[in-house]
């Protein structure tokens, strides 16, 4: 049976496999899918030994995505961009190739919400490589501005010249933001120690849309914040799990899962819903 897994340190809690094997029982495709923890200076290692013995691909998660990028044999355009690679493909020529499938998952999650792209204005809270991995997806999408705000601002600043020549995109301190956003997408990963981004709460109105990054059982603090400031629509970063997912096995398997009932699924076996 062909065989892949999440490489990851922790990954114990990984809803991966819970994911995937709802997608290939969905799609009538023949596989399993594991986790693997290996130490971290160990990764390079184990992801040649799963392969040489007969792996077809994995995933990559923290801390390895950046490690991953540099071990494959070939990148997609899309996984140049982010500088990381969450997903490993062996090709039938027996190239490892590199992909990044999370721009598009959190895309094609804020249009499975409603969420306009194109022509609105979005706050992206954080520079590091989640929000790297963002900006291509995002600027693609034709927003008419795309700001970037980060505690460190030079990093946002470095990150706004990075990506300058995909679309409208700058750096601007939390003090200096200003007027109506339409998008805020909170990248930081400020929520993991219940923190929030100093965001000043006159940006939040009835009419913008949330989404965090990150999920838990309940709201993050991020979500809970941007509600208690008159926010209506917010949305967590467990569908964009689900969509960078169904990418990836698209990639290896080319046939798109659907994402609706296992995200429902997924909702239950948290205990979300
Ligand atoms: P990831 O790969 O998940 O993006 P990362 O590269 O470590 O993780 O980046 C974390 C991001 O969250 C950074 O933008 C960080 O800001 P700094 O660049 O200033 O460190 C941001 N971040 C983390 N904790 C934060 C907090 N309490 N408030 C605001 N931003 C925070």
């Amino acid at each position: 049976m062909d065989r892949y897994l999440v490489f990851g340190h922790p990954v114990r809690h990984s809803k991966s496999p819970f994911i995937h094997t709802l997608f290939a029982r969905q799609t009538q495709q023949e596989l399993e899918y594991g986790l693997a923890e290996p130490a971290v200076d160990e990764f390079a290692q184990a992801l040649r030994t799963f392969f040489d013995q007969g792996g077809k691909g994995c995933n990559v998660t923290v801390p390895f995505k950046e490690q991953a990028f540099t071990l494959v044999d070939c990148l997609s355009p899309r996984a140049k961009r982010a500088g990381a690679v969450n997903t490993i493909k062996l090709t039938d020529d027996g190239v490892l190739l590199g992909d990044n499938t999370d721009g598009a998952g959190l895309v094609a999650d804020l249009k499975s919400h409603g969420v306009t792209l194109a022509d609105s204005r979005i706050l992206l809270l954080g520079a590091g490589g989640a929000a790297r991995g963002a900006l291509a997806p995002l600027l693609a999408e034709l927003p008419s501005e795309l700001v970037i705000a980060n505690r460190t601002h030079t990093k946002a600043q470095q990150l706004a010249a990075e990506f300058c020549d995909l679309g409208p995109v700058t750096a601007q301190t939390y003090e200096q933001l200003a007027g109506l956003f339409d998008l805020v997408i909170n990248s930081t990963s400020a929520s993991l120690q219940g923190e929030l981004p100093p965001l000043a709460p006159a940006l939040i109105h009835t009419d913008i849309a949330i989404y965090d990054m990150m999920y838990g059982a309940s709201d993050t603090a991020f979500i809970s914040w941007a509600k208690q400031h008159g926010a209506r629509q917010t949305m967590d970063g467990l569908g964009m799990l689900v969509e960078q997912a169904a990418e990836a096995f698209t990639v290896w398997r080319g046939i798109r899962p659907g994402t609706k009932q296992v995200l429902r699924e997924l909702k239950r076996n948290l205990g979300v819903i």
